[in-house]
């Protein structure tokens, strides 16, 4: 197809007539767009049948249109067979999750299951920097999947103030907030969950019909992650860190019946937050393996770009030890990868990332989180980044 290198100006008329050769080229391509849209078009009316079919059958075994666990099940396996292949898995979410949405409509026999939620409703993570966070990309996979009408933004904020003043005036209808704003942002709420109080940072925001409202689910999200490999009531658990992450840690590690000792390399800011808390504190260069079971490490610390650091000395592990990086880019930080090869169990930052989501999600719109895609739509993410 004349891909020959030419080297200075074509002679007069071969130009003109690559050009129409390009334009013919053009319209035949098109041509082939149009054909592939019409097939794709009637496959999806195919199946919209088969889900009309589906939903007479629902209604005669008295079974619900919505089965988030087969809708899961559907995008795991199309994401299987989507491997390797041009369409990028963030496109392959939104175009099945909106051919889901479809599908329920049709099997409600025509009832509309979206309409209840309004207009569009406004989201958006506030930080500095807030470029690379993955909120967005776990938040608008949850909304298409579930039918909700949201839209969520990554909006960089130097100050919360004018923020939150924004997300007022503009009716957002919830946000999370991300370093450095999660303790500032409390001047800003009209209500505080007494636990987020006490953990003094707010990592989410409902806006209540006008009446800001803080939440904290960092905690929760640490617990689940950590409560789904080791049991945490009556363990011994140490916290690296002092500031916002390690707060949650320590209190949802101290609700759920375990230990606490805080290992902070600023005396001070450690020993505030255990006394704070109910914890114990120790220099973190005094971090002894054998005084735990579990290890959760919350500082910034082996973050990318600086994922040489790591901020103990592999000697200080232990075979048994459960160590949580609650540091999810990378994935496998030094500290884990080093835990691993000293016969640690470890628990990575991306579950506590996904749980703590997961909620905010819950406390903004009501509904069951879609984990399956949520984390789908996270891991997919992270392997494109690389
Ligand atoms: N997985 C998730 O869902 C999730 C959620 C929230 C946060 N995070 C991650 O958690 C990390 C901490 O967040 P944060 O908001 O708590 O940050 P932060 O407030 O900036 O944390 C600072 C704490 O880390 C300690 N620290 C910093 N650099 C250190 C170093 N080189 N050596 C030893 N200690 C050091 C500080 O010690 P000093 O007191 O001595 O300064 C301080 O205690 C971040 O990487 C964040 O991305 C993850």
């Amino acid at each position: 197809m004349g891909t020959s290198v030419k080297r200075g100006s074509p002679p007069a008329g071969e130009g003109e007539a690559e050009r129409r050769a390009d334009e013919r080229r053009l319209a035949e391509l098109r041509a082939e767009i149009d054909r592939l849209d019409g097939e794709i078009l009637r496959l999806f009316n195919e199946r919209l049948e088969r889900a009309r079919a589906v939903g007479a059958v629902k209604r005669r075994l008295g079974l619900p249109v919505r089965d988030m666990r087969r809708e899961a099940e559907i995008f795991r396996r199309l994401a299987e067979l989507n491997r390797g292949r041009l369409l990028a898995d963030r496109h392959l979410v939104r175009v099945f999750a909106a051919l889901m949405a479809a599908a329920r409509e049709v099997q409600s026999d025509g009832a509309h299951p979206a309409d209840g939620f309004g207009t569009p409703a406004l989201f958006a993570v506030f930080g500095n920097p807030v470029v690379h966070s993955l909120s967005p990309v776990m938040h608008n996979a949850a909304f298409a999947a579930t039918g909700y009408p949201g839209m969520y933004a990554a909006i960089r904020a130097k100050d919360i103030r004018p923020a939150m003043a924004g997300v007022r005036a503009l009716g957002f209808r919830g946000a999370s907030i991300t370093i450095p704003h999660k303790e500032a942002v409390l001047a800003c709420l009209d209500f505080i969950d007494p636990r987020a109080r006490r953990i003094g940072a707010v990592n989410t925001v409902v806006n209540d019909a006008g009446e800001l409202k803080g939440f904290n689910t960092d905690w929760e999200g640490i617990v689940r992650a950590l409560g789904e490999r080791v049991a945490l009531a009556g363990r011994r658990v140490a916290v690296l860190g002092a500031g916002g992450a390690a707060r949650a840690a320590v209190f949802g590690a101290r609700h759920a019946g375990a230990r606490v000792t805080v290992y902070n390399r600023t005396r001070d800011k450690g020993e505030a937050l255990a006394v704070a808390l109910g914890a114990d504190f120790r220099p973190l260069e005094e971090f002894d393996p054998a005084d735990c079971e579990i290890l959760v490490q919350a500082t910034p610390v082996g973050m990318s770009p600086r994922t040489a650091e790591t901020p103990l000395p592999a000697e200080r592990l232990r075979p048994g030890l459960v160590v949580m990086d609650i540091v999810y880019t990378p994935l496998k930080t030094r500290l884990l990868a080093e835990a691993e090869a000293a016969g640690c169990q470890t628990v990575d930052g991306l579950s506590m990332f996904l749980y703590q989501g997961a909620r905010q999600f819950e406390l903004w719109t009501g509904l069951e989180a879609p984990l399956d895609i949520m984390r789908l739509a996270v891991e997919t993410e992270l392997t494109a980044r690389g």
